[in-house]
């Protein structure tokens, strides 16, 4: 296995209930290192953009007003196979079906506001974290 990176949100239904440091430790306990992080309040815009992929989905409109509901924090992470490590923490997309001890399990409250979005590929890591970070805000 090698060190690579991911990319995270912490959700604005996670935010609001004051659970960056919570969800950020799971992530930690994980393995994961958090080396860049930011809290912000995303345009409807780059809600839009980000979430391009999902544009023809029943669920898109929904999915862009409740990602600029409030703030979120986007974080890029590193450790032994980011993305999988990532994905495993985080737990099924719809916490009905996440495992216990996953976040969304611990703390989402539907397959919307479900706290967290983890990238799916190595490929998409990249282009994620581009998306939201310079790479001189990156510090590993
Ligand atoms: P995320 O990993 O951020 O990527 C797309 C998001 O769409 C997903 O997490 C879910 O929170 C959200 N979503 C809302 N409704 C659905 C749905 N019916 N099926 C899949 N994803 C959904």
């Amino acid at each position: 296995m090698a060190v690579t990176r991911t990319f995270s949100i912490i959700k604005p239904d996670a935010t609001r209930r004051n659970l960056t440091g919570g969800v950020t430790k799971m992530l930690e306990d994980a393995g994961l290192r958090v080396i860049a992080s930011k809290r912000i309040q995303m345009t409807k815009e780059q809600a839009e953009g980000f979430y391009a992929v999902h544009r023809e989905r029943p669920f898109f409109n929904d999915l862009v007003s409740f990602m600029i509901s409030g703030p979120v924090v986007v974080q890029v992470l590193e450790g032994e196979d980011a993305v999988l490590t990532n994905r495993t923490v985080m737990g099924a997309t719809n916490p009905e079906n996440a495992d216990e001890g996953t976040i969304r399990k611990t703390y989402a409250e539907s397959i919307e506001a479900n706290s967290v979005h983890g990238s799916d590929s190595d490929e998409n890591a990249a282009i994620e974290i581009d998306y939201f970070f310079k790479p001189e805000e990156i510090v590993g």
